[in-house]
């Protein structure tokens, strides 16, 4: 008995770090056949010495199995044997930042760092912020270059652009004034690769006494040069928005094809990434800022476009469709 004993101790020990509770369980405290069981079925038939002689030791045996099982399975209810613990576990999945996220945070520390606010405005915004008080009259041709998603309320819009957060700022800080506002914007559009219904943008204002377009100039390139970095050439041409005279567009250079022509560029080597120009003086006059003493220059940054170039993907829809093999390159 003493041999039993002694052996089933030493074969549990091994087993104890090759087998799993389960098969463990199985082995030393199965009803039919596990060895501690025998042990005990033994005992019973034993005569009143040997009882006295082996129960102890039988017993002993018994706890200990049931200790190291217990210890091995802490923390796990089932105790049935249909959990397998030894199973490898789900492999969690770590995400990253969303392209258009990893895109508006950097920029805004970049922006925070020189001193610029960083501010939200509302997606659902009134007629009057989105275009009246950017130079948009109801009559205006300009209405048309943005078509826009209303809603059941008269006057109320999903805003088609970042611009309106200008005025918004302008009424609530005054001048001088630095800040940048990215965010969501929408347009009752038909999608391609380069258009979505749903897109972001980040606008940039600064107003203050003696901001000329040289100032402008210079701004926006060094914000092409940390967006794309200085080895892309940029271009800035004449453009039209009715906030700003003079308007300028900032073409930057296609990092798909580096100016063969591909999808983003429509096969002209330049992507138009920023529209830009002198706030004009009737809109510093909606933000109640003296156009005789303030002047300034507004941009917006299209981050769809800004996120193709950076990570170099043709077909912005992409953004949006969250699909996993798409957003885990980035
Ligand atoms: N809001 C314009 C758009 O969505 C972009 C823009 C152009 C913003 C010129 C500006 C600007 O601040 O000065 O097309």
């Amino acid at each position: 008995m003493q041999e039993k004993l002694n052996q089933t101790e030493k074969d549990f020990k091994q087993d104890l770090t090759t087998k799993s509770g389960f098969d463990l369980k199985v082995k030393y405290l199965g009803r039919k056949n596990g060895l501690v069981t025998n042990l005990m079925k033994e005992l019973a038939t034993m005569n009143e010495a040997d009882k006295k002689q082996w129960g102890p030791e039988i017993n002993r045996l018994k706890k200990n199995v049931e200790e190291a099982l217990e210890k091995m399975t802490t923390g796990e209810k089932q105790t049935d044997g249909s959990f397998d613990e030894t199973l490898p576990g789900l492999e969690l999945q770590t995400g990253t930042l969303h392209p258009i996220t990893q895109i508006t945070q950097e920029l805004s520390n970049y922006f925070t760092a020189m001193g610029f606010m960083v501010l939200d405005g509302p997606e659902v915004e009134s007629e009057f912020f989105n275009f009246e008080a950017l130079n948009v009259p109801a009559w205006h041709p300009a209405r048309e270059m943005q078509d826009t998603i209303w809603t059941e309320q008269p006057g109320v819009l999903l805003r088609t652009q970042t611009s309106p957060v200008q005025i918004r700022s302008m009424l609530k800080y005054g001048a001088p004034l630095y800040a940048v506002a990215p965010g969501r914007v929408f347009r009752y559009e038909a999608t391609d690769n380069r258009h979505d219904h749903t897109f972001y943008q980040l606008e940039g204002l600064v107003v203050d006494e003696n901001i000329s377009v040289a100032n402008m100039n210079a701004f926006l390139k060094l914000l092409v040069e940390k967006i794309v970095g200085d080895k892309i050439k940029m271009r800035i041409r004449p453009g039209y928005f009715p906030f700003v005279e003079p308007g300028v567009e900032v073409d930057v250079e296609c990092a798909v094809c580096h100016g063969k022509g591909c999808g983003l560029c429509k096969g002209t080597g330049w992507v138009e990434s920023i529209g830009a120009g002198m706030v004009h003086p009737q809109v510093l006059a909606y933000g109640k800022i003296d156009p005789k003493k303030y002047s300034g220059f507004a941009f917006g940054v299209g981050l769809n476009r800004l996120a193709q170039l950076k990570f170099g993907f043709e077909d912005t829809r992409m953004i949006h469709q969250n699909d996993l093999r798409f957003l885990k390159q980035f």
